[in-house]
């Protein structure tokens, strides 16, 4: 029997849009829709009809030109909105409505200002109402992970009645552990007699710096798709990062045992037009995709890699898209990655001498500068063929 394949749910042009200060047009989503076809996302959350005319137009185009996802547009659980949704995706080959309403206390109380009773009946209605447009719909109970669990599965067991073909926990504000993530779908696994038709979804956010573990705890647990955007963009802190759970997933096989369908060397093209287009900027010590995920700086790890790269890279940076690692010449570098640069820029004639006192002179200037870079290497090669001491 093959592997259970994880579906790879990108929201990058729904929760990552609602990043703060992040507005993209229609033909900057289009562009980035066709970016995540290529990449080979299962599903593209493509915007929220209802919210604005601009996210309409960006998903009616996404679902005229995109034929190899499953396309969403999300949806609160009432009427007009899962009309609208309709109306944006009605042109898709594969659409989705995914509809949503709280069923914490807390959102309840003073958000909905409805009862158990209320959320529930409006729940398995507007489930059913968005099965007369789609064959595919999927439904979340918002702040899934800080409801009570009684009820949330007394929601699910019912929407699934109604006809959800995905049920989805989103931990809405950051809140829950790995471990309590799969308490939680443990439970809904062992309550719910028709779960087993159903696929069952994540959707973590970053409050706690824990969005892509909890996604993880819960592909440990079972789950089918699991919900993420590029970069970790999103509301406050951000969603999980799909390059971070994607990578996890391909590079410890051994330990989830699972498949994903991405294809990997699009990562990095990805995350820098997704970058560039939103303007926001990846941190250089982000995983996976940040300029140091795959660079070297101290002489006992660059002389390492340039032995075996597996000494100090658990991933070759080839399989994101990205030519090669990069030895970073700083005060911690060793004679091993200077000499290999010094090949690079095309000194290859260099006597012992030459080199050891070309050696002698970076060392000093690496002391006061944080990093070496070529063309300094190259001035110290020319005051030596200037013969400056
Ligand atoms: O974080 C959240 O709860 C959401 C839902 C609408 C799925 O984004
Ligand atoms: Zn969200």
């Amino acid at each position: 029997m093959g592997k259970r394949v994880i579906k790879i749910f990108d929201t990058t042009l729904r929760d990552g849009e609602q990043t703060p200060g992040v507005s993209l047009n229609v033909n900057e989503k289009l562009e980035i829709a066709k970016q995540l076809e290529k990449l080979k996302v299962d599903v593209i959350e493509a915007g929220f009809a209802i919210a604005s005319p601009g996210d309409f137009e960006a998903i009616k185009v996404i679902s005229e030109n995109i034929k190899d996802a499953v396309i969403v547009s999300l949806a609160r659980a009432v009427e007009k909105d899962i009309d609208r949704a309709y109306e944006a995706l009605k042109n898709a080959t594969a659409p989705r409505i995914h509809t949503f309403i709280a069923t914490s206390d807390i959102h309840m109380k003073y958000k909905l200002k409805m009862t158990e009773d209320e959320v529930l009946e409006r729940a398995v209605a507007m489930v059913k109402y968005a099965k007369k447009y789609v064959s595919d719909v999927e439904f979340s109970c918002e702040d899934a992970t800080r409801s009570r669990i009684e009820f949330l599965i007394k929601v699910f067991d019912a929407v699934i009645k109604a006809g959800a073909t995905v049920i989805n926990i989103p931990d809405t504000v950051g809140y829950t552990t790995p471990e309590e993530m799969k308490r939680i779908i443990r439970a809904i696994k062992e309550n719910i007699p028709d779960i087993d038709k159903v696929q069952i979804s994540v959707h973590c956010h970053n409050d706690l710096g824990l969005a892509v573990a909890n996604s993880l705890a819960a592909v440990e647990e079972g789950v089918h798709q699991v919900e993420c955007t590029i970069n970790g963009l999103g509301e406050r802190a951000g969603n999980a990062a799909l390059e971070e759970i994607v990578m996890a997933l391909k590079t410890r096989k051994d330990f989830y045992d699972v498949d994903v369908l991405i294809d990997t060397t699009q990562i990095y093209r990805t995350s820098k037009l997704v970058s560039s287009l939103t303007g926001v900027f990846v941190q250089p010590n982000k995983a996976i995709v940040g300029a140091n995920a795959f660079a070297h700086e101290s002489g006992i790890h660059q002389h390492g890699v340039l032995s075996e790269r597996t000494t100090y890279e658990i991933i070759d940076p080839v399989s994101i898209g990205l030519p090669k690692n990069r030895m970073v010449l700083g005060k911690h570098s060793g004679r091993h990655a200077f000499e290999e640069r010094l090949k690079e820029l095309g000194y290859t004639d260099l006597t012992r001498e030459e080199i050891d006192a070309a050696f002698e002179k970076f060392k000093v200037l690496a002391d006061k500068k944080k990093v070496v870079l070529d063309k300094d290497i190259e001035a110290l090669l020319e005051q030596k063929s200037l013969n400056i001491p």
